[in-house]
């Protein structure tokens, strides 16, 4: 008897995104008309596949806005008091389904500089926001230059009308028709919000919103924090479960209990087998959709510590189809490792309906951590949430926390900043459109019924392996 030998050359061979690529197949729509909407959850429609993973680095309110409006979703991180992610959240559901800038003059700002923020942000007018952070008008390019000719220093607005976000139809209407190239859009009492652009109007993206067209918005929580996630409830879409190993008896129980008080969608993770799906779907009365990967995050290091990981792609497939096997009809979510936009089209056809990303989103400008400028170049802080600078803050901030991780499994870096997340996600979407063109699917159901996988002996050699 050979036990432990047999088990060994038992091994599953589990593939990942790095193995395999698509096989082509016959087109018949052109690659930009392929239509990516798909389910984030039970009841959560997205217009494209992509979620902004719920880490400190990563996601907060403008990423979850920028996120949102470019049809997909922003899950904001739990990595701070309940207080501040409620207010985030709240906020996000009060934005207005297009994109504001945060593009303003002060009214003692000296002409020289006024026309210099002009001149970068390529307009000719602003708004002109006081100290009290209200609105006050208008400062046109025309009324600088003369102010500025006859040595005139402070910046005088001119009024004019600031818009509601109830009234940001017609704000547009304004901007298309109108000479203008900004407009203030304010709250009901007249506080500053954000600056509309010209700019913005005519490139609009069409948004991901709710029932009542707000922008849709999910919260990271752990299921043992009751009390967060019954203050999120009411302005999120979906919770997001935010534990390594879901499939745990006790992570269980209190996700069974949680469920019972909430009425957004409950999404559990993360899970990566077969088993998992059984195990929740036999605890859990309902559950929304499935977080899956173990192991697989760009900044993880599970494997090295303790030597369990699967492979996302592997991991998503499994789960994909012990979730059909038990007709549950729920979303799977890819989660960790996903670095190239190709592989956002591996994962789909190896059954998920979104992709979350980390790495990929978190050197842009929305991302939730700082510039930081090292010799002439620009990069973004990036770490995992159970790296030791992202524990200590959760434990700084609750004391009270589970405390589950005596070891990191995590590391802290940084990543080249990349410019606006609404540059690269079009760019990304495009990819993707493309790589769904190739494998001949109209659509992300079709692309999980004609996908065909390659597996490769030899990696592919390429000039540049990232993007
Ligand atoms: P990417 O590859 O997009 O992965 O950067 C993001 C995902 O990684 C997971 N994550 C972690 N996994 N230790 C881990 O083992 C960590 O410290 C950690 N932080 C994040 C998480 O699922 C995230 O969405």
């Amino acid at each position: 008897m050979h036990v432990f030998v047999e088990k060994l050359l038992d091994s599953v061979k589990a593939l990942s995104v790095d193995d395999v690529y698509l096989a082509p197949g016959l087109a018949e729509i052109d690659p930009r008309k392929v239509d990516l909407r798909t389910r984030f959850s039970r009841d959560v429609e997205l217009l494209i596949p992509i979620a902004a993973s719920p880490m400190d680095t990563v996601t907060e309110f403008d990423m979850a806005v920028a996120m949102a409006l470019l049809g997909g979703i922003g899950v904001v991180h739990r990595n701070m008091e309940i207080e501040k992610q409620v207010e985030i959240v709240r906020r996000v559901k009060e934005h207005p389904p297009i994109r504001l800038r945060h593009v303003f003059v002060e009214p003692e700002m000296p002409c020289g500089r006024v026309l210099e923020y002009m001149h970068s942000n390529n307009v000719r007018n602003l708004p002109v926001v006081d100290s009290e952070g209200i609105a006050i008008g208008y400062i046109h390019i025309a009324d600088l230059k003369s102010r500025c000719l006859e040595g005139l220093e402070v910046v005088e607005p001119r009024p004019g009308k600031a818009y509601r976000i109830s009234e940001v139809q017609d704000a547009k209407k304004a901007l298309l028709e109108g000479s203008i190239d900004t407009l203030a859009i304010v709250d009901s009492l007249g506080r500053y919000i954000g600056t509309l652009f010209y700019q913005d109007v005519l490139a609009e993206t069409q948004p991901a919103v709710d029932k009542d067209g707000r922008l849709v918005i999910a919260a990271a929580i752990s299921p043992f924090d009751k009390a967060r996630a019954l203050k999120l409830d009411r302005y999120v879409d979906a919770l997001v479960s935010d534990v390594a190993h879901f499939h745990n008896v006790d992570v269980l129980k209190a996700s069974r209990d949680l469920v019972k008080e909430v009425s957004a969608d409950f999404v559990a993770g993360n899970i990566a087998s077969d088993k998992a799906v059984e195990d929740v779907a036999t605890w859990i009365e309902r559950v929304d959709g499935f977080r899956v990967g173990l192991g697989g995050g760009s900044i993880c290091t599970t494997p090295d510590v303790t030597g369990v990981y699967v492979p996302t792609l592997y991991a998503v497939a499994l789960v994909r189809d012990a979730v059909d096997k038990l007709n549950l009809r729920v979303p799977v979510i890819a989660d960790g490792g996903i670095r190239a936009y190709g592989d956002i089209v591996k994962v789909l056809a190896a059954g998920a309906s979104v992709a979350m990303l980390g790495y990929m989103l978190a050197g842009t400008e929305e991302a939730s951590a700082p510039i930081i400028s090292i010799g002439g170049a620009k990069y973004k802080p990036y770490r995992g949430m159970a790296s030791e600078g992202a524990m200590k803050r959760r434990y700084a901030i609750d004391r009270y926390a589970r405390v589950s991780k005596k070891v990191e499994e995590g590391i802290e870096g940084l990543v080249p900043y990349r410019g606006s997340v609404y540059v690269l996600v079009p760019r990304i979407v495009e990819a993707v459109k493309a790589g769904l063109g190739y494998v001949g699917a109209r659509n992300i159901e079709e692309l999980w019924k004609k996908a065909r996988f390659i597996a490769t002996q030899k990696k592919v050699v390429r000039v540049k392996t990232e993007i």
